[in-house]
């Protein structure tokens, strides 16, 4: 038995905050952006949204797209940074907003691989035949961590939902995943507070070393990627799609062009919601699915990275 993604969905949520807008509270230009990273635009999440209610959106769109209904849903698992609350998991509160009161439901937080390592874990949780339709979500509220007078980080992230439906298969859907992690590079891209005895101690928002994290992100993309083919025997010849984490076009491009995949043939989404952290792969899937250029039978390979550090790759036959 193997594991298959069937349907895909996700949501953003309708305020767009432009560079031109971002530059009249912060001292930075749109220029700078655009050159630096790629990034025109990102959606920002209403006041009464919760990262939560962007995974249900996105979810119920899978869902519509594969005809499942919510009951019939037996596993959540949602990858995010910015969960609703402290506890309970943001997956259980999706489950309760989605009516899928039969499904387990568990968050994984792995940053911007979370998407990945949530696909990976799935995948073998659905394989093993004990579920039959599991929705691997990533969903976050950035907006919400970051400090809107560093601009070093402030004119980097977005807000946005994705979400998979997986669910068994005769034949291989996922064709192999790979992860990592090194926990001794966590000072380069962290938000350090926490809450103890009822007060917030530490920063609770977005520190990074851009450089390293940029430097870090082009030395382990391409190399977990080559790792996944060669577990699949296959070569970057055989990908159809590259749809990697959508954080800036430059590592986006020196991965395509470490991994040899051309321009065409990888998706960015990066343009128009700027780094949407755990949601932006499933962001970009739901993207080519839906203007069809993702169809059934591709190879598609999909490469995560980041706060941790954590990296991986899955592998996926459409
Ligand atoms: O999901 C994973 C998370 N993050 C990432 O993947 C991000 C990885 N890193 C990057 O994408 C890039 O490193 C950045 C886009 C963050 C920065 O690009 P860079 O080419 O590495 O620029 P830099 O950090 O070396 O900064 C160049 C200059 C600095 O000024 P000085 O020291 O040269 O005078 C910065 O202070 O640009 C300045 N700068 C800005 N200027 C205008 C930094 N942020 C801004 C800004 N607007 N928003």
């Amino acid at each position: 038995m193997f594991s298959k993604i069937i349907a895909t969905g996700s949501y953003l949520p309708a305020k767009i905050l432009t560079n031109d807008e971002l530059a009249q509270t912060v001292d930075t230009s749109d220029e700078w952006i655009r050159t630096r990273s790629g990034i025109r635009a990102r959606r920002i999440a209403a006041a009464d949204e919760q990262t939560s209610d962007l995974a249900v959106a996105a979810a119920r769109e899978a869902l519509a797209a594969a005809g499942v209904a919510a009951a019939e849903v037996d596993l959540i698992v949602v990858a995010t940074t910015t969960p609703d609350m402290i506890f309970p998991s943001t997956a259980c509160i999706v489950q309760d907003k989605l009516g899928a009161r039969h499904a387990a439901a568990f968050d994984l937080q792995a940053v911007c691989s979370g998407f990945v390592y949530a696909l990976s874990v799935v995948d073998r949780m659905v394989a093993s035949g004990q579920y039959r339709h599991a929705l691997v979500i990533g969903a976050e509220i950035y907006s919400r961590i970051l400090n809107w007078q560093d601009r070093t980080t402030c004119v980097l992230f977005g807000d946005g939902a994705g979400a998979v439906l997986v669910s068994p298969s005769q034949t291989p859907g996922i064709l192999a995943t790979r992860l990592h992690a090194d926990g001794s590079r966590r000072a380069i891209l962290n938000v350090p507070g926490q809450v103890r005895h009822g007060v917030i101690e530490g920063d609770p928002h977005v520190h990074m070393d851009g450089p390293a994290v940029f430097k870090m992100a082009v030395q382990v993309m391409a190399e977990v990627c080559e790792e996944t083919l060669a577990m699949a025997k296959l070569t970057a010849a055989d990908i159809d799609w590259l749809v990697p984490h959508q954080a800036n076009v430059r590592i986006i491009d020196a991965t395509g062009r470490r991994l040899g995949v051309p321009a065409e043939k990888t998706i960015v989404t990066v343009a128009g919601q700027g780094n949407t952290s755990a949601a932006s792969i499933p962001l970009a899937l739901d993207t080519a699915v839906r203007d069809g250029r993702i169809r059934p039978g591709h190879v598609v390979q999909t490469v995560g990275v980041g706060g941790g550090f954590t990296w991986g790759s899955a592998l996926i036959r459409w």
